[in-house]
C-alpha cells in the first residue's frame, strides 16, 4: 500500500477483510502513516525505493496525491509489479498516457481506482443496457450535486487550478457514463466559480456526445445543498448519510433506468406518451466495491481476469475531463479523440 492517507487506509481495512489478500507493506513517510502500520503489525518503509529494494510484493496500490502516481506508478511497472492507481491516473493525460505505455510494454497489469464500476448496482445496469431492454439509448442525465462544508476549502490547493469538483469528483460520474454508455466524443462545457470565489469552478454544466449516437447532460456542483449525486444515493462509503434518491437517468428507445436505485420503466404495448407506464425495481444485494476491487485485483494478479477498470479506461476518463475544461475555458465544443494524449 503506498500512501495511506484517507483512502490508503480504506484499501488496507478491504484487504483485511479480504480472504485473498494480506498487506506486505506501507508505503508512507508521514508519522501517521508509520503509526497505523505499527498498530495493523505491517511492514513501514518511508519511500517506495526502500520498499522496492527490500521486498517483491505480488501487487501495490498507489493511493498518493496525484502528482505521484507518474513516478511512483512508473517504478512498479519497471519492477514488473501489477499496479492499482487511484483515480485520476495522473495529473493529466500526458503522464496517464505515459503510465499506459510503461504497462503495455511491459505487459504489466495496470488498474485504475474508479471502484464505482465494481459495484453490484453498476453491473446490473450494464447487464440491462447491454442486454436490449432499454432499446437504444438516447439520451443520460447525471447529477452531481452536493455541498461540502466551507473548512474543506482551508486546504489551499483544493481552491486552485488542478482541484474543483470536475476534476475531484465528476471523473467518477464520467467513467461510468464511459461504462454504461459507451466511448465520449465530443463535450461542450460552461462553468461558473460565483459562489465561492474560488479560482477554481465550484458549478459546471456540461453537455456529451457518444460514439453509439447518445447524447447527454451532467451537472456537478460543491456548493448546492441537495440530495442527488452518487455519493449521496448509492451508500458505497458510511462516510456520507444516505438520502435514497436517484442521480442518474438512462433513457432508451424501450425503456429508461434510474440509477442507483435500479428502478426502470417500460411499456408492455404500444409506447406512446398516451399509455401508462409500467415500473419494476431489481433487488440486488450490496457489496462494497473497494472489497471487490480488491478480489478482482487479486484475479488479475493470478491471470484470471483482465482489468475492469484499464489504464487506458483511467487514461480516456482523464482525457474527457481536460476536454470539459478545455471547452469551458475556451468557449467552444471539443472533440475527444479516444486514445490520444491530450
Ligand atoms: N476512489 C476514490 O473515490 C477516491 C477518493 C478520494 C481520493 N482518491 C484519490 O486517492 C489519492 C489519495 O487521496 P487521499 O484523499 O487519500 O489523500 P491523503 O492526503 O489523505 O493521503 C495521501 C497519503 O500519501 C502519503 N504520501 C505523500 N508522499 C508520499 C510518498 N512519496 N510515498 C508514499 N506516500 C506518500 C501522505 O503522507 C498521505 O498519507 C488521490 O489520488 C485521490 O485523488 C480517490
Amino acid at each position: 500500500m503506498v500512501g495511506a492517507g484517507l483512502v490508503g487506509q480504506r484499501h488496507v481495512d478491504a484487504i483485511a477483510r479480504s480472504q485473498d489478500a494480506a498487506v506486505a507493506a506501507i508505503v508512507d513517510p508521514s508519522e501517521a502513516a508509520r503509526q497505523f502500520a505499527e498498530e495493523g503489525g505491517y511492514p513501514w518503509y518511508a519511500e517506495l525505493s526502500d520498499m522496492l529494494a527490500a521486498e517483491r510484493p505480488n501487487g501495490a496500490i498507489i493511493a498518493t496525491p496525484n502528482a505521484l502516481h507518474l513516478p511512483q506508478g512508473l517504478d512498479l511497472l519497471r519492477a514488473r509489479i501489477p499496479v492499482l492507481i487511484e483515480k485520476p491516473l495522473a495529473d493529466d493525460a500526458t503522464s496517464a498516457g505515459e503510465l499506459v505505455a510503461e504497462a503495455e510494454a511491459g505487459e504489466v497489469p495496470l488498474l485504475v481506482g474508479h471502484h464505482r464500476r465494481h459495484n453490484p448496482i453498476i453491473q446490473a445496469a450494464k447487464e440491462k443496457i447491454s442486454s436490449g431492454a432499454l432499446g437504444e439509448i438516447v439520451a443520460v442525465n447525471g447529477l452531481c450535486w452536493l455541498y461540502k462544508p466551507d473548512d474543506y476549502f482551508d486546504t489551499k490547493w483544493r481552491t486552485q487550478k488542478g482541484a474543483g469538483p470536475v476534476f475531484i469528483n465528476l471523473i467518477h460520474d464520467v467513467d461510468l457514463m464511459r461504462h454504461l454508455v459507451g466511448e465520449i466524443t465530443a463535450v461542450e462545457a460552461f462553468q461558473a466559480s460565483a459562489v465561492r470565489g474560488h479560482e477554481v469552478e465550484d458549478t459546471s454544466a456540461i453537455i456529451l456526445r457518444f460514439a453509439g449516437g447518445a447524447l447527454g447532460t451532467l451537472s456537478v456542483s460543491d456548493t448546492i445543498v441537495a440530495p442527488w449525486s452518487w455519493e449521496l444515493t448509492a451508500a458505497e462509503n458510511p462516510a456520507y448519510p444516505e438520502t435514497q434518491q436517484n442521480c442518474y437517468f438512462i433513457g432508451g428507445t424501450h425503456g429508461s433506468l434510474e440509477l442507483p436505485g435500479l428502478r426502470s420503466w417500460a411499456q408492455d404495448g404500444v409506447r406512446s406518451w398516451w399509455e401508462p407506464i409500467g415500473q419494476s425495481r431489481a433487488d440486488i444485494s450490496k457489496a462494497d466495491p473497494l472489497d471487490a476491487q480488491i478480489s478482482h485485483f487479486c484475479q488479475v494478479i493470478r491471470g484470471k481476469a483482465t482489468p475492469l477498470v484499464s489504464g487506458t479506461d483511467g487514461l480516456r476518463s482523464l482525457q474527457v475531463i481536460a476536454a470539459i475544461k478545455q471547452s469551458a475555458d475556451d468557449g467552444v465544443p471539443v472533440e475527444v479523440t479516444p486514445g490520444a494524449a491530450a
